[in-house]
């Protein structure tokens, strides 16, 4: 059997993490040429480890996507490691901390809105400039949230960068489609993660109730009934890379056990 990927260069930003590393291990089982990339080297170095140790090909190259001076010397280093430009790129780097409306210190919000926001901005743009200089017809996949649907009043800055990703995907699409590069979004839900641990401790200091409760109460509103795995997501992230998903361009998909339908 072909393997989806083989051969394929993709990209992913915030590859230490709970989500981007499930991303890169379902890429490199399908054969793809996987490039870590994060602030934190050293996990990244294990990630990539462990799949060259599975028998996958991993690079991994350090990036603040905040810093488009990082972002373009991160390129070029992955350009020159796997010798050739990306196929695809995912921008999974991300940022969450827990206040109330009322008590959302203005660092904190310029803080999440540029590694959310800005960061995959930037990412998004220095990637499209390459595939269209170089004529690569890629892929470009972001990582929204079901918070960029609606109002959350404990992580307000996080739930408008994730709508601001929805809205950049749109706009990236229409300018990149002429080149014939797609760019997509999945909104992950509940995923079983240090960041869900995070938003769930936050929750439940405010309620005075234990971090598991909280995590019970939120998982009992999941209409599929259970909590979301990395890999759940890593599935559509997936999909959204390979030509099986080649028409669609401009969306952000919901993958949440059917929390969202918006
Ligand atoms: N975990 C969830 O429940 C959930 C739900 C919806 C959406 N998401 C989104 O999915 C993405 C991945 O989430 P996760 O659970 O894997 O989070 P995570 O905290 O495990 O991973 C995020 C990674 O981003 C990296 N990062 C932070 N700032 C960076 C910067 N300036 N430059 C480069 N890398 C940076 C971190 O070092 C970390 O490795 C995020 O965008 C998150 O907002 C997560």
């Amino acid at each position: 059997m072909t393997l989806r990927f083989d051969g394929k260069r993709i990209l992913i930003t915030g590859g230490g993490g709970n989500i981007g590393t499930a991303i890169a291990q379902r890429l490199a089982r399908e054969g793809a040429w996987v490039i870590l990339t994060d602030l934190a080297v050293d996990r990244i170095d294990r990630v990539a480890q462990a799949l060259r140790d599975g028998g996958g090909r991993a690079w991994t190259v350090s990036m603040d996507v905040t810093s488009p001076a990082s972002i373009a010397a991160a390129l070029d280093q992955a350009e020159q490691m796997t010798g050739g430009p990306l196929d695809g790129l995912v921008a999974a780097a991300g940022v969450l901390k827990i206040y109330d409306f009322l008590d959302l210190p203005k660092a904190d919000w310029d803080f999440t809105l540029n590694v959310n926001l800005t960061g995959t901005f930037l990412v998004f743009q220095e990637v499209g400039r390459r595939m269209v200089r170089s004529g690569v017809k890629g892929h470009i996949v972001g990582i929204s949230s079901v918070s960029g649907r609606s109002g959350r009043p404990n992580v307000v800055d996080y739930a408008a960068s994730k709508a601001g990703v929805i809205s950049l995907v749109r706009s990236a699409a229409l300018a990149l489609a002429p080149h014939g590069i797609t760019v997509n979004a999945v909104c992950p839900g509940v995923v079983d993660s240090d960041m869900t641990r995070t938003v769930h401790s936050g929750r439940a200091a405010l309620k005075g109730i234990t971090v598991e409760e909280s995590l019970a109460a939120m998982v009992n509103t999941i209409p599929l009934g259970r909590i979301q795995t990395p890999a759940d997501v890593a599935d559509v992230v997936a999909f959204l890379l390979s030509d099986d998903a080649g028409y669609m361009t401009g969306q952000s998909l919901n993958v949440c056990g059917g929390l969202e339908m918006d």
